[in-house]
């Protein structure tokens, strides 16, 4: 079994930690027992690009259940944990290339490690492993097609789709509302805070936060900071989502005039460069930058050194930039991922309904990968409810059940009030 971890010593410490995430994920945990019995997945080899945390570990030995062999490697250099790594080689016997802050080099290797298992099913956070195929002369013909995670990878494969490029079918697991509407809101509005205040300890009651990007990331982090008495400030590209920020209550401006106010800033748009020099140039001194979309392409960073005169490390996930003048920024995290980087990710209790969604859609391109054109389709609709309707049943949550009456009502043009 072949593998690149940091230390296969702390498979006892990633154990206890992944077997405490195992116990909020009842959904996953569901899905596995009927894997277990059933072996749906025998035979089937699936490459996985995750970011290697303790929910990545519950879903790895969910479709090992299943009967597959798998590969891991990390879909960011920094949010590998790395004795969940360890856990996963010694006592899963799971194939993992991932180390906790791997140069660039090392980063892609392991992506192309995970490729030599030959895949009939890639599982990617970020389209890294399609991508790579893609550049690859000939697409395997035993390949099924692939699940997408973030909605940045699912950006890059709906392009691909629309300009012809796409060489084999993928599933938007993003596009999952028991994904999205849960994961990138709750998910993300709770780790992304987590992430800053664990590497900060600053205080967010009374602070000026700068929230970039409306969407459903956005919104979570925007509500949780106003939560702790944060002044929340919202700057948007899309008038909609500007709109929707200005009722939900937040202050809206463009980016020039947030520059100069805001004590965090927080990008989550997956788009590029949404802060860059002229903004860091009307920062006030001490102002704190950080990144919770997919890349770390959204806060400028070349721009960033180019301003710098002197740099810090003042905590293990901050470094200081003083600019010419004597300004002080505060970048962290290497402007990746703060809530992986900084933090744990996501809580095992969302994660579940994301991953339930990635096992479940494992299954389904293995029955119908073959009848798939290659384009981008979401997880089937039933698929979806049922994740909704186990995770309220595990929560001990009932709800009503339409009569037949209203079943025909609702379902009726014919009949008026
Ligand atoms: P979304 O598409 O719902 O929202 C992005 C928002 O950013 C849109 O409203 C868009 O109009 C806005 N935007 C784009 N360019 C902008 C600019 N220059 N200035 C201001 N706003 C701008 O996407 P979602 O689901 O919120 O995801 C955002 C990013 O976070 C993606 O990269 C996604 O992959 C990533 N993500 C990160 C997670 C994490 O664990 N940190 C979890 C889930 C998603």
């Amino acid at each position: 079994m072949k593998y690149d971890i940091a230390d296969r010593k702390l498979a006892a410490q990633g154990r206890v930690r992944v077997e405490w995430a195992e116990r909020n994920m009842p959904v996953l945990r569901s899905i596995r027992q009927r894997f277990k019995k059933n072996k749906p997945l025998r035979g089937l080899r699936v490459g996985c690009c995750l970011h290697v945390t303790t929910e990545t570990a519950n879903l790895m030995t969910t479709l090992q259940a299943g009967g597959a062999t798998l590969a891991l490697c990390a879909s960011n250099p920094l949010s590998t944990q790395d004795d969940v790594a360890a856990t996963l080689v010694a006592d899963a016997r799971i194939s993992v290339f991932a180390v906790r802050g791997e140069n660039n080099k090392r980063y892609y290797r392991h992506i192309n490690d995970v490729l030599g298992i030959e895949p009939h099913i890639t599982v990617d956070d970020g389209a890294d492993l399609v991508s790579t195929l893609h550049k690859r002369k000939q697409i395997p013909d035993h390949l099924l097609g692939g699940l997408e995670e973030t909605t940045t990878g699912v950006i890059r494969l709906r392009a691909m789709e629309k300009d012809g490029a796409l060489l084999f079918p993928m599933i938007a697991i993003n596009d999952s509302k028991t994904k999205h509407f849960f994961d990138n809101r709750y998910g993300t509005g709770q780790s992304t805070i987590d992430g800053i205040l664990r590497a900060t300890n600053m205080l967010l009651a009374g602070s000026n936060v700068v929230v970039v990007g409306y969407g459903w990331c956005g919104r979570g982090v925007a509500m949780r900071a106003r939560g702790m008495g944060a002044k929340v400030i919202v700057t948007e590209v899309d008038s909609l989502k500007a709109l929707e920020a200005v009722m939900d209550g937040f202050a809206v401006m463009p980016m020039s005039a947030a520059a100069r106010v805001g004590d965090l800033f927080i990008t989550l748009t997956g788009d590029l460069n949404v802060l860059r020099a002229e903004h860091f140039q009307r920062m006030k001194d001490g102002a704190t930058i950080c990144n919770s979309g997919h890349f770390d392409a959204e806060i400028d960073l070349p721009a960033l050194e180019k301003l710098t005169q002197k740099k810090r490390k003042m905590r293990r996930e901050v470094v200081e930039h003083t600019l010419r003048g004597g300004k002080r920024i505060n970048l962290l995290a290497e402007g990746r991922l703060v809530n992986l980087a900084a933090a744990e990710g996501h809580p095992a209790m969302v994660m579940d309904m994301s991953f339930a969604n990635q096992a479940l859609g494992v299954e389904y391109l293995q029955k119908r990968g073959r009848k798939l054109a290659n384009r981008v389709y979401p997880i089937p609709s039933e698929i979806d409810d049922e994740i909704a309707r186990l995770k309220l049943r595990s929560m001990g949550i009932k709800i009503d059940r339409l009569t037949p009456e209203q079943k025909q009502y609702l379902s009726a043009w014919e009949m008026g009030t």
